[in-house]
């Protein structure tokens, strides 16, 4: 039997192994899921494809796994579309995009050999080119006869064949355009920029953006797209090797500026973090059908720490709400896809609460929305989730030093404090799902997992000197169904 047919078997006769999955975020039916592939808007539809590893709930025998919605959340789960099957992809099918042309979609992504396949790798026999299928409406996708449409020969010379991956294709006018991501003379991040009239026959254009040497930083899942009267690139930023810090880990970053196609350089203005978070990595973006820049990400476990509960649900990895980008004064905002809205139904409202003490903000179901408003924070206030008699994941808004701090006891433990301006108006918003957790601060995003199986189902905001909550609201999400 062939590896696609083998793996869409696999997952009919063994998804009713799987449980424990989140009620409104996606996630994959069974197995491993990582990035966000393909996120597009084609024949009314949106497509989400994504990194699956259909046998086992950790990273391994790379496929494309495939999503179809109407509106970005109730997503129906596809046959699975790529497997790791022909002499270009082997040992892979990496990250990569979508891109409709003559009315037909088309896949770019990394195929990855690696001739130790299952043993310690060595860098210098891998080898990652890039490949083009066209998705056909049987639900399979048609790898294309000339694969790979971008090997080592058109790497120029000093840049690493092991490290050059994850297309995001574009189109300008009549040209086609991809970034890639690769590691340069200097072992560190480039993004690199190919163009082509016919999406098989692409040309090198340039190395379009790199960081000085010394921060030590490698990209992946590059993005660039046209926000505004800006361009602007996102980035998955991962450490050069790992004796680099942590604190590089899971860090996904914008840059604004301006893309000068001639001069084939990206001019950064200013850069900032997408996600404040525990747990985001490789977000994808697309255009949604009324010309929103709307961007999804991996809410992100590389670890093993969860192995007791993610066996146990039969599958590891869910995907954040899609968020809108917008630009704020040089600064990235984001707020969950307005389709959010049609979803909520009120449990209880309130104006003008002056706070005293503890109050518990809704009962024992996950699936929640919490909003508040608050015009003058001044007091220290609290939003504790998923509250147990030891445990709790918490966010502190503290206006004497101008933070939040963040903090979890559970498996993936959270201690951390970020800068943020809470001098202003506040909008808060908590979206608490079955193992996530999405906090938005004024457009800063924050993303957190946490698959413990004993977490408390209480949640509760906190100020002991009388705090003034202008407006608050916490709904149910309803009826949003991904199966
Ligand atoms: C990011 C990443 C990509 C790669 C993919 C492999 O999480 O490392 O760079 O294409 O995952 O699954």
């Amino acid at each position: 039997m062939d590896k696609l047919t083998s793996a869409n078997k696999y997952i009919k006769e063994n998804l009713e192994k799987t449980g424990s999955k989140p009620l409104y975020h996606f996630a994959p039916p069974i197995g491993w899921m990582n990035d966000p592939n393909g996120f597009s808007y084609f024949n009314d539809e949106y497509h989400l494809f994504y990194q699956f590893g259909p046998y086992d709930i950790f990273w391994k025998d790379i496929h494309w796994g495939h999503a179809v919605a109407d509106d970005m959340l109730n997503w129906r789960h596809m046959p699975v579309v790529m497997a790791p099957d022909t002499i270009a992809d082997i040992s892979g099918c990496f990250s990569g995009s979508a891109i409709e042309k003559d009315g037909e979609l088309y896949l770019m992504y990394t195929g990855h050999t690696d001739p130790n396949m299952g043993f310690e790798p060595v860098e210098s026999e891998i080898i990652q080119r890039q490949c083009l299928g066209r998705y056909s409406e049987d639900g399979a996708v048609e790898k294309c006869f000339s694969n790979p449409v971008i090997d080592e020969d058109d790497l120029p010379d000093n840049y690493c064949r092991y490290d050059f991956r994850d297309p995001k294709v574009f189109r300008l006018g009549e040209k086609y355009y991809c970034v890639l991501a690769v590691r340069n003379e200097e072992k560190r991040g480039s993004i690199l920029l190919y163009k082509s009239d016919d999406l098989v026959e692409w040309s090198f254009v340039g190395d379009i953006y790199r960081r000085d040497a010394t921060d030590n930083t490698m990209f992946e899942c590059p993005d660039l797209f046209r926000l505004g009267d800006k361009d602007v690139l996102v980035l998955s930023i991962m450490p050069c090797s790992s004796e680099y810090s942590d604190e590089i880990k899971n860090r996904v970053e914008y840059v604004v500026g301006r893309m000068d196609y001639e001069e084939s350089q990206f001019h950064e203005e200013n850069r900032g973090l997408l996600d404040y978070g525990s747990n985001y990595y490789a977000p994808q973006t697309t255009l949604d059908k009324n010309g929103n820049r709307v961007i999804i990400g991996w809410i992100c476990d590389w670890s093993k720490a969860n192995e007791e509960f993610v066996r146990n649900y039969g599958y590891n990895g869910i995907m954040t709400l899609p968020r809108v980008m917008e630009l704020d004064s040089g600064r990235i905002v984001l707020k969950p896809v307005a389709e959010m809205k049609e979803h909520e139904l009120l449990l209880r409202k309130g104006n003008s609460l002056k706070l005293e003490g503890n109050v518990l903000l809704a009962g024992d179901e996950v699936n929640k929305h919490i909003s508040l408003k608050i015009s003058r924070l001044t007091e220290i206030l609290s939003i504790i989730l998923f509250k147990n008699e030891t445990k709790r994941l918490s966010f502190t808004f503290d206006p004497y030093v101008n933070s939040v701090k963040l903090n979890s006891d559970y498996t993936i433990k959270v201690d951390k404090s970020v800068p943020c301006d809470l001098s202003c108006l506040l909008n808060i918003e908590v979206f608490v799902d079955m193992h996530c957790v999405e906090l938005y601060v004024n457009g800063m995003a924050f993303t957190f997992l946490c698959y413990d199986k004993d977490k408390g189902q209480e949640n509760y905001i906190f100020s002991e000197g009388g705090q003034l909550i202008d407006e608050m609201a916490v709904s149910e999400i309803v009826n949003v169904s991904i199966h």
